[in-house]
């Protein structure tokens, strides 16, 4: 049985991911120093596959704490999520964004290549491609100059472990996610956003549910289907199984480079207003919303191209966006 390490196993994709992980015969060892996930989805995890992973409350910022648990834990891969991820925030603190995500992953790569582990899945994302050119957006989309420190903490964590594994002799894949939403079918496992959610799914769930008064929708402007902005959302159920998939490619050395990279959508791309009315059909519930002025740092529209996805990974989405929304509103309404 293969051991594999997920760091921020414990948060929104991690946990999901650990799931798939043990229900793909895989054993499973959490590092998650707690700063935005709950110690209560170790216990979540455990009911929905019936096995309770390993799990380290380990800071990866201190590197003795990162080279202790290597000396006593033997992996076969990483799937390495820890890091901080909201886009406002890394602007006003940007040396945190900068230790968090890659301090943390130099750490990794350090104990992989010191300790000849191999197999390496990185959480990279869409933002890579700022606005692109193209739509639906390819692998071979140029990356823009990042908008946001966060933005530029995953181009750069590409940028090295591109450069680890020419020179270690490493085998990596980066998977650039578009937008996750959703729970898991058991409602067990979901999203636990810190405060007052910045992303769109959260808030509207949280304004169905009566906690907000009322979500604004970030302009009407765009030169898109209804002047509302386009994104991919895909469920964090189908997103969680592209890293099986990942993996199992580097496990089997079906990677034809050392260091590849998959866009991993649905391949669809949904207006704001698309995804409220789909919301209110797939719940019933009725969204108070008024539109406002677009909000700084957006793009108009982003969507995944999957045929490469698709192809290498064998791998394709199975969810819709109506099932994605109607679970992450059950997870809410069990908050
Ligand atoms: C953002 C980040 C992205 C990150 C992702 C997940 C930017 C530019 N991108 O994606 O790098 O990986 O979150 O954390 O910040 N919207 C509203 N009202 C709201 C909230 C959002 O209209 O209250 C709209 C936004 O304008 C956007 C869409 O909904 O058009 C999706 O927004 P969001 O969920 O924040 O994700 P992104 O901005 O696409």
């Amino acid at each position: 049985m293969k051991r594999i390490l997920v760091t921020g196993g414990l948060g929104f994709i991690g946990s999901h991911t650990v799931v798939e992980l043990q229900n793909s015969g895989f054993e499973v060892v959490i590092i998650d120093d707690l700063s935005n996930s709950k110690i209560e989805v170790l216990d979540q995890i455990t009911s929905i596959s019936g096995t309770k992973p390993d799990f380290y409350q380990i800071d990866l910022r201190v590197k003795k704490d990162v080279q202790h648990f290597f000396e006593n834990n033997t992996v076969d891969g990483i799937i390495h999520f820890a890091a901080s991820k909201a886009v406002g925030e890394s602007v006003n603190e940007p040396l945190k964004y900068y230790e968090n995500n890659i301090t943390t992953l130099v750490y990794i790569l350090q104990e992989m290549k010191n300790r000849k582990i191999d197999n390496f899945i990185f959480s990279s994302s869409c933002t890579v491609y700022g606005q692109a050119d193209q739509l639906p957006i390819t692998e071979s989309a140029p990356t823009k100059p990042a908008e946001s420190p966060y933005g530029n903490t995953k181009q750069i964590g590409e940028e090295i472990i591109k450069e680890s594994c020419g020179s270690y002799n490493l085998n990596a894949i980066a998977l650039r996610y578009f937008n996750p939403i959703g729970a898991h079918e058991s409602i067990k496992i979901g999203e636990l956003p810190l405060g007052v959610p910045q992303n769109l799914i959260p808030f509207v769930t949280q304004t169905a549910a009566g906690i907000r008064k009322e979500l604004s929708v970030f302009g009407d402007d765009y030169d898109t289907v209804d002047g509302t902005a386009v994104r991919d959302y895909i469920h964090v159920v189908d997103l969680a199984k592209a890293h099986i998939a990942a993996l199992s490619r580097l496990i089997e050395k079906r990677n034809k480079t050392n260091f590849e990279f998959f866009n991993v959508g649905t391949g669809t791309g949904s207006s704001v207003l698309e995804v409220i009315q789909s919301f209110e059909k797939a719940t019933g519930k009725p969204l108070n919303y008024k539109i406002v002025g677009r909000r700084a740092g957006d793009i108009t529209a982003a969507y995944a191209d999957t045929t490469i996805a698709n192809k290498e990974l064998n791998w394709k989405t199975e969810k819709t966006l109506d099932e994605a929304l109607l679970s992450a509103w059950k997870w809410q309404e069990k908050q």
